[in-house]
């Protein structure tokens, strides 16, 4: 599947170069601890676009499936 979006500023302006960062369970619901798949990081293009390609996670515990972002600016926080 690919999981796409944009960043975007306060005032809805795309923001270009922030640091997209994704991880998820495998299709087991199990987190890599070990070998760190299906983690991964890229920056927002011109358009603050952003994809994954990846697959469809599983649910785990009593936690329905998802998956983690982090974003952040250009520079950092
Ligand atoms: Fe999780």
């Amino acid at each position: 599947m690919t999981l796409e979006g944009f960043v975007l500023d306060t005032r809805c302006r795309p923001v270009s170069g922030a640091l997209v960062e994704i991880w998820h369970a495998d299709s087991s619901g199990e987190y890599d601890n070990a070998g760190y798949k299906f983690r991964g990081y890229q920056f927002s293009d011109a358009n603050g676009r952003w994809a994954f390609a990846t697959i469809v996670t599983q649910h785990y515990a009593f936690r329905t499936a998802h998956y983690h972002f982090r974003v952040q600016p250009k520079g950092g926080c």
